[in-house]
């Protein structure tokens, strides 16, 4: 199945808090449900929460006792805000709730139905788009891995991130299908682990042969000169190229530089936030301190020890090879290319997309009533 997934009973989701030791499919039955669910991390991964949390407004939409178009925006706007405040830093949350809301809104004209069926058109659209880019990350990324490649990777840009596929698992997925022969190092990912628990099930499935190292084993692999590439997701990427991703990631990258290893980075434009100039203007998501003085549920510092728990680092660009999106791989100078890739990105996705006209959606939307 998909990571998240609409059905007739609400938002049905992997929970990935369970793996890998179950496979566990919850369904989200209101929009409270599914911003507790992404605040908790049942679903994570930047293009993972954008869909759920489409979906989620889809299901406000659908339970609002509104009958006028204003009483249902203003509804829609409190589920907005409430899903939004969510998680902080991967843009395509927000990115995905405005586009809802956009198509919510085109809607108004036709009625309270036609919103309704505007919001799961747009969410279905989002999710679907979703898994295409993957799909072209991979096929543009899997080129830049040669046979014999040792690839490290950082907490889980897979299939369990996104709707399907993943992005930086989606290179290494899609160069091991073109028979590339390549071994991955897991980063663990400490504090959420979820290279150890995620990104090694996910390898596991798909029989690629990997290896999990703790995050601070991979300095002593580069300069052994046992990593070929690095490859990692982004959960926002700012106009110059500056990229947010899990915490350790700069640190990786300064090491790769270091050992010239080139550092990739893929995510679909979806990730890019060209209202951010610099990476130092993302915000970075502070988690509870107990998940830092816990190993998976088990205390290992004092009580009394303060812990710090930035979710998040940034990378700055030039420690960045190239920048894998579904509009192609792009190079240093990141500005304009990012620039041009989201305007290119916008065009792939629309050519995935079905078009839905406002006559149709108010068609389908009494249908529904
Ligand atoms: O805190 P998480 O698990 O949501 O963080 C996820 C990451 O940092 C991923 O690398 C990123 O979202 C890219 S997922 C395709």
């Amino acid at each position: 199945m998909r990571t998240v997934e609409w059905s007739a009973a609400g938002v049905r989701l992997i929970d990935q808090r369970r793996l890998p030791q179950d496979l566990v499919v919850t369904v989200c039955r209101t929009v409270d449900e599914v911003a507790a669910a992404i605040r908790t991390m049942q679903v994570r991964g930047a293009p993972a929460i954008g869909a759920c949390a489409a979906f989620g407004l889809t299901l406000a939409a659908q339970q609002s006792p509104a009958t006028s178009p204003p009483d249902l925006l203003a509804d829609l706007e409190r589920g907005e805000r409430l899903l939004a405040a969510t998680r902080p830093t991967a843009v395509n949350l927000t990115w995905a709730l405005g586009r809802v809301m956009q198509a919510v809104t085109a809607a108004c004209e036709c009625g309270v139905a036609a919103m309704r069926a505007a919001a799961l058109a747009e969410a279905q659209a989002i999710a679907e788009a979703d898994v295409f880019a993957n799909r072209r990350i991979g096929a543009a990324g899997a080129p830049l891995i040669a046979d014999g490649d040792t690839v490290l990777t950082h907490c889980n840009a897979g299939g369990l991130a996104c709707v399907d596929y993943g992005t930086a698992l989606g290179v290494i997925r899609a160069a091991h299908a073109d028979g590339t022969d390549l071994h991955v190092l897991v980063d663990e990912t400490r504090p959420f682990l979820q290279g150890a628990r995620l990104t090694a099930w996910e390898l596991g499935q798909l029989g690629i042969p990997h290896t999990l190292i703790t995050d601070s084993m991979a300095g002593h692999f580069m300069q052994r000169g046992n990593v070929q590439k690095v490859v990692v997701g982004a959960d926002r990427i700012a106009a110059n190229g500056d990229a947010a991703n899990k915490i350790g990631t700069y640190t990786l990258a300064v090491v790769a530089q270091r050992h010239g290893v080139p550092f990739y980075v893929a995510a679909p434009t979806s990730t890019v936030d060209l209202s951010v100039a610099y990476g130092n203007d993302i915000p970075i998501e502070e988690r509870s301190a107990a998940e830092v003085a816990r190993f998976a549920g088990v205390q290992i510092a004092p009580e009394a020890t303060p812990a710090a728990h930035p979710a998040f680092d940034v990378t700055p660009h030039e420690l960045i090879t190239a920048i894998i999106t579904e509009a192609g791989v792009l190079r240093p100078p990141f500005g304009p290319s990012l620039a041009a890739a989201v305007t290119a990105g916008a065009g792939v996705l629309a050519e995935r997309e079905r078009p839905v006209s406002v006559d149709a959606l108010a068609t389908a939307g009494r249908a529904s009533v």
